[in-house]
């Protein structure tokens, strides 16, 4: 590879892909393989790869995400980023995205550089959208000393998710439908990865599912706590966080096998940022902003009357 090769990028497919997978996780990588979505452009010099970049847009999907991008250290402050993202941009508008969008840990090492790539790029300024808490045994010893046994309202029961029959996993689906729970919020909105079946709880009405707590199992040794959903009717009172609270504990039983956890808080889920500094600060371990950074891909439409 000398520095004089141009950068060539292109759309890979099929086993075109393997030489680059390294430039990616081995969560993204599957991703690739199973979401149609899922577009990964591959950077080479000298027919050497050198960088990756994935972004994923759906069908009815108006904007775009990109989902990861990494360049060989030996490959850097070459253009190799810049070019990746041109080649990222250009797909799109093709494809009729109208934009695209990014997120990153603010405390990750590769941070810095990332922002300031994606601001060479014509990117939006970052802003804070999330905070991601994580958390080990301690958490969950801590939530563990601090609540008591929870006392379930008559008619009301927890339950795991390994216990739920085929039929009931069909009926949650329903009641996607039926209560308007966004993708998130639904075990079906992750489509990757299994719901933990001995931790993941749920919680029942006279045995009809009216709440959950979720948790992925990301890595073998890694929980992420998902999605914390109750029937509308029975918010205000309690359950959801008794719901949260159970789950912990079951994890807590089987810490030693799973010893990790993380969760996510939207920015603007002040409740939640409340309680969290309240009753569970002393059991986290580290916790990191998720920025956000965007860039419009579509040109504004010329103006009628005026030259285009
Ligand atoms: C961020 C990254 C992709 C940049 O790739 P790159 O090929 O080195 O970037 P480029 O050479 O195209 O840089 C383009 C511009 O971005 C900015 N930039 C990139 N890296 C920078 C750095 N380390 N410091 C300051 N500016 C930087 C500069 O403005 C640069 O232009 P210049 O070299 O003319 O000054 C690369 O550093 C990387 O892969 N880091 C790790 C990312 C990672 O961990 N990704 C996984 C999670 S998504």
């Amino acid at each position: 590879m000398s520095t004089q090769d141009p950068i060539e990028c292109r759309i890979l497919t099929g086993f075109y892909r393997l030489p680059f997978a390294r430039f990616t996780t081995p969560y993204t990588n599957r991703r690739c393989e199973h979401e149609a979505g899922m577009t990964m452009i591959g950077a080479s010099i000298g027919g050497r790869p050198v960088g990756l970049a994935v972004f994923n847009f759906g069908d009815e999907a108006e904007s775009a995400s990109l989902e990861s991008i990494f360049v060989d250290p030996d490959a850097r402050r070459r253009g190799v980023g810049r070019g990746l993202l041109k080649a990222v941009h250009s797909t799109l508008v093709d494809m009729g995205a109208a934009n695209v969008a990014g997120t990153w840990f603010h405390d990750a090492p590769s941070a810095g550089p990332v922002e300031r790539l994606l601001a060479d790029s014509g990117w939006s300024e970052p802003v804070s959208t999330a905070m991601v808490h994580h958390c080990g045994r301690r958490f969950l010893e801590h939530v563990d000393r601090n609540n008591r046994a929870a006392r379930l309202p008559a008619g009301f029961a927890f339950d795991s998710w390994a216990n739920l029959s085929s039929d009931e996993i069909t009926r949650i689906d329903e009641l996607q439908e039926t209560q308007e729970i966004t993708p998130g919020l639904h075990p079906n909105g992750e489509s990757m990865l299994p719901a933990s079946p001995k931790t993941t709880t749920v919680l029942r009405h006279e045995g009809d599912i009216v709440g959950w707590m979720i948790h992925h199992e990301l890595k073998p040794e890694m929980l992420r706590y998902s999605s914390l959903w109750l029937r509308p009717d029975l918010v205000g009172g309690g359950l959801g966080i008794s719901v949260a609270i159970e789950s912990a504990r079951r994890h807590l039983a089987l810490a030693d096998q799973i010893p990790r956890l993380f969760f996510m808080v939207m920015e603007n889920n002040h409740a939640m940022h409340r309680f969290i500094a309240r009753r569970l600060q002393p059991g986290i371990d580290r916790s990191s902003s998720l920025m956000k950074s965007s860039k419009a891909l579509l040109a504004a439409a010329p103006t009628p009357g005026l030259p285009g």
